[in-house]
């Protein structure tokens, strides 16, 4: 087993949700050899960066947040920003991570040496600039799918004089108070800004929307102290909670994506939300027009936002006529001029490349991914040409219905799996089988034929309309069910002699029969305890 002293090593890049999970996981079975590195000043990834006024999870936050670390103390249903962030935090000092996260560093690149079986890492200071050399045996890769924020390439975006926010890049010293604002988009970031800012004092807000999204409500209430009392001394009551809401995303799948005759009356329904708390005026700008494909981009789920359409300080336009920027503001395409003080853009995140230089035995990640069609990976976490190289939220693991936590320790109980003989050095690499990595590929691609995730254009598709790279296209079930163990005949060994080795995938192969064994016996208990409570 390694030591902080000694034995191989871990190199992990970024301190959110998905780099932490990975880091207690590899504590939890006894390994302290690895090192964060993480590019911001803190931890919380999504969440140190995204400050914007009503930012807020929107799966239920006993769900979206480690099984590892229940807190009993949430305020809210959906708890928001500062919350989670605190939240993170907390778990980073509750497990003296700390110490062990290098901030204010940049993971610049990784280059697999297949004759130490290590990665040569580049990375830098973000203050002093300054490079540093380093290797590790095993690299976690969790830099996050919504890190890299976008703007939209409208001519004349420099021109312009007034403040420019990006919804991940807010200014928490902006003063908003009398100006003129515009919104640009109406994701789920958009959705949630707009009715903060609609409260400001003075403000004139509008917002451009280019197409339609579906909202619906959230239901997030507050939590009492008799509940809070409850999880924290009631034993297991937290953990039943939890699973219940594991279960209810499941059923919302099963709703929404998981058939085609739930479609229409959801539809239905939704556009009954948007009439009753919309506008009138502005439903044709509010309703999508892929009715029948409800889902193939994230709904929203938002309590506030409809109703603050109604307020005389905001109006909405139509942001597919939007023409360019000019040095007052935004000119449309009829040649009508809007002049605003601060443009924010809640435009999304850049979800289709990979965040740094990645070399494996023979090309880059880049390359790669340009040969085959964009990002993909083996259950989103393994690639062929990269020994020793998982990723946390690598291709079609995203979700867009339940908690991506769940996801995440999904992949990392599975990556885990392989980690461990190298830490233990009983093998030095894995690398995932070409032939296992493309029929995996296939098999994805192929699922989305009968799923709506290929309806429309989202940030789920290779520059908005092609591959879907980034939603996993089944249920977090079936993602878990696939991921429970390894199936060893997939990967190229070599041992601890730096010899190739067939000798121990047969041993554990033969092993884990006894585990899939165990685990579907697991599965059968849990099930038959929940539907017994
Ligand atoms: C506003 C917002 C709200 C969301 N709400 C929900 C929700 O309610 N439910 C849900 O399931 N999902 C939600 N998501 C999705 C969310 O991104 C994931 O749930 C989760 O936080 C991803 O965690 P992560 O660790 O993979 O990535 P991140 O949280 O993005 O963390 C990645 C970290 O890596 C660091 N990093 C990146 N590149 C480098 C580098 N080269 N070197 C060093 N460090 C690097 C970054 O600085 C960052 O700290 C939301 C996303 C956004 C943007
Ligand atoms: N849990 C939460 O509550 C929460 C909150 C925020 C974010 N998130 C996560 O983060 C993801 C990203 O959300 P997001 O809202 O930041 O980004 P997004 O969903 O990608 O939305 C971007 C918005 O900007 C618009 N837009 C982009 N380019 C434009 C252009 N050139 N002209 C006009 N409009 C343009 C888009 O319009 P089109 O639709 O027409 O492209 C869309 O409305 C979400 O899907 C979700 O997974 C979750």
């Amino acid at each position: 087993m390694n030591s902080k002293q000694g034995g191989p090593s871990v190199a992990i890049v970024g301190a959110g949700f998905g780099g932490l999970a990975a880091a207690i996981q590899l504590q939890k079975q006894g390994y302290t050899n690895f090192t964060i590195y993480e590019k911001g000043p803190d931890v919380g990834g999504t969440w140190r960066e995204n400050i914007y006024p009503g930012a807020t999870s929107d799966i239920s936050i006993h769900y979206y947040s480690f099984s590892t670390d229940l807190n009993p103390d949430w305020d809210r249903t959906c708890a928001y920003q500062p919350d989670i962030f605190k939240y993170l935090q907390d778990v980073t000092r509750k497990h003296g991570f700390y110490k062990q996260i290098m901030f204010n560093t940049k993971f610049v690149s990784a280059e697999w040496n297949a004759t130490t079986q290590k990665y040569d890492i580049v990375t830098q200071d973000m203050i002093s600039g300054e490079q540093t050399s380093r290797t590790a045996n095993v690299l976690i890769s969790a830099p996050g799918p919504l890190h890299i924020p976008k703007y939209p390439d409208f001519p004349g975006f420099n021109e312009y004089k007034g403040k420019i926010v990006h919804s991940s890049k807010w200014d928490k010293d902006i003063d908003l108070r009398g100006k003129r604002v515009a919104i640009i988009g109406n994701g789920s970031s958009g959705s949630q800004i707009t009715p903060r800012i609609a409260e400001v004092e003075g403000v004139q807000l509008t917002q451009f929307i280019r197409s339609g999204n579906w909202v619906l409500p959230n239901g997030a209430r507050h939590i009492n102290g008799a509940v809070k009392w409850a999880f924290r001394h009631i034993p297991l009551l937290q953990r039943a909670f939890r699973w219940s809401l594991f279960w209810f995303f499941e059923f919302v799948y099963l709703m929404i994506f998981g058939n085609n005759f739930m479609r229409g009356p959801l539809v239905k329904f939704a556009t009954t939300i948007l009439s009753m708390y919309a506008p009138k005026e502005y439903l044709p700008l509010l309703i999508p027009k892929f009715p029948a494909a409800m889902g193939c981009r994230r709904i929203i789920f938002e309590d506030l936002y409809l109703a603050s359409l109604h307020k005389p300080n905001v109006s909405l336009k139509d942001g597919g006529k939007i023409a360019a920027l000019d040095k007052d503001g935004i000119v449309m395409t009829d040649g009508e001029k809007l002049p605003f003080d601060v443009i924010i853009f809640a435009t999304g995140f850049i979800t289709d490349g990979f965040p740094y230089h990645l070399k494996g035995t023979n090309s880059t990640i880049s390359e790669f991914y340009e040969k085959t069609g964009g990002p993909n990976a083996y259950l989103g976490i393994t690639v062929t040409g990269f020994p020793n190289f998982y990723q946390v939220m690598g291709p079609n693991t995203a979700t867009g219905y339940t908690s991506v936590v769940f996801f995440i320790e999904t992949q990392v109980g599975y990556m885990m799996q392989l980690i461990k003989p190298v830490l233990d050095g009983k093998a030095s690499s894995f690398e995932v089988l070409p032939e296992a990595n493309e029929a995996y590929v296939n098999k994805v691609q192929r699922m989305f034929d009968d799923t709506v995730f290929n309806f429309c254009g989202s940030w789920y598709r290779v520059n908005g309309t092609g591959r879907n790279v980034m939603i996993f296209p089944g249920s977090a079930i079936k993602f878990w069910w696939w991921c429970r163990s390894v199936v060893w005949d997939h990967y190229k060994v070599v041992g601890p002699d730096g010899k190739q080795t067939k000798e121990f995938a047969r041993k554990l192969s033969s092993s884990s029969g006894l585990t899939a064994l165990t685990c579907a016996a697991t599965v059968f208990a849990a099930v038959a305890w929940w539907t017994s409570l």
